[in-house]
């Protein structure tokens, strides 16, 4: 079990030889990552001070409102991950297509892509609830020396090395796993410093929250139907609490403290349902598997799915492993 107190820093120092390739330079995409999350921080908790809430008049390619922080932060994590001869391509949600990154002496042998959903739950910035960022980290499997394709990206989630995620919360928290369990670690503004604050981070095995947004329901599945009727029975340890913020990260960190399931299935709006694969279904399922949990679409395993396109979307039912078992149960029966 990692010792508290530690500094994100130390941990990375101490834990490299964990890693499944361990040259160092998977650290230093972490590190990368920590000083991008700082940097985000920073300007998420001004935005109420200054000229920096509301929508920057664009829409991404999935036409949405692009939010001037979801910019910000798309540009702060994609300048930190470039220049350092490790990456060799990013894909984010706010980008059209992937971005390709030359290494040392422009030549294509940097060794890792990562794809990014800068700022999760955009939708609640303006109102002062916490958002995220979510990251996925992979190994090329094209050859070093040629340029990355698509295939690089593509990948089905169980391929990953590292993912995590960054709650822009009442504190701000780094939780990330290189696939030896899951560790937390909450930032010190004062010094600007990551602590380990949540170490061997684990989903309780049962839950009574569960997280879905009812608005949806009339064009939700009938298994899903079911299943919240279900959730809300009187018996035994049900009713269960119904919690739902809206930022997929915030929904899924307070899950994993307390015990819960998230849904997003598809609706008629959302016909593939509404969240993205790459971007926050399979990195988010690698943490909460990494911490015990479970992540499906309601029949397959999240990371067992092989990707077809960048943007493309999946219904999604992650959590307490016995709840989603439960949820997958009624998705079966119908
Ligand atoms: P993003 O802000 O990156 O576009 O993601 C928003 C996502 C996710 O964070 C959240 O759980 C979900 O959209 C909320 O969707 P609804 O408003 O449809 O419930
Ligand atoms: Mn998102
Ligand atoms: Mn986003």
């Amino acid at each position: 079990m990692p010792q508290k107190n530690k500094t994100l820093g130390e941990f990375i120092i101490e834990n490299q030889e964990e890693f499944r390739y361990s040259s160092g330079e998977l650290s230093r995409l972490i590190n990368s990552i920590r000083l991008a999350a700082k940097v985000v921080n920073h300007e998420v908790n001004k935005a109420g001070l200054v000229d920096i809430l509301g929508t920057a008049g664009d829409t991404n390619i999935q036409g949405e409102d692009q939010q001037k922080l979801d910019i910000y932060a798309n540009n702060a994590f994609i300048r930190t991950l470039t220049n350092r001869e490790i990456v060799c391509g990013i894909a984010s949600e706010e980008e059209d297509d992937f971005i390709t990154i030359k290494g040392r002496n422009e030549q294509h042998d940097n060794k890792y892509v990562v794809l990014i959903d800068p700022l999760d739950g955009s939708s609640n910035i303006d109102v002062n609830v916490s958002v995220g960022t979510i990251f996925s980290v992979y190994r090329r499997i094209t050859p070093s020396g040629t340029p990355v394709t698509l295939e690089d990206f593509l990948q089905p989630g169980n391929k990953q090395v590292a993912a995590g995620y960054i709650i822009y919360g009442t504190s701000t928290m780094l939780v990330y796993s290189t696939g030896h369990g899951v560790n937390g670690f909450t930032l010190n503004p004062a010094i600007g410093t990551f602590y380990l604050s949540h170490p061997n981070m684990k989903f309780p095995k049962d839950g009574t929250i569960y997280s879905v947004n009812e608005g949806n329901y009339v064009h939700f599945p009938q298994g899903i139907k079911d299943y919240i009727k279900y959730c809300q029975e009187e018996e035994g340890d049900r009713p269960y609490t119904s919690r739902y913020i809206g930022s997929l990260v915030s929904d899924l960190h307070r899950n994993m403290i307390k015990g819960g399931i998230y849904i997003y299935p598809n609706t008629a709006k959302n016909p593939k349902g509404k969240l993205r694969l790459l971007y926050e279904c399979n990195p988010m399922a690698f943490v909460i598997e990494q911490a015990g949990g479970m992540a499906s679409d309601g029949f397959t395993k999240i990371l067992d799915i092989k990707p077809t396109e960048l943007h493309q979307r999946i219904p999604f039912i992650c959590g307490s492993l016995n709840m989603v078992l439960k949820a997958k149960q009624f998705m079966q029966n119908v």
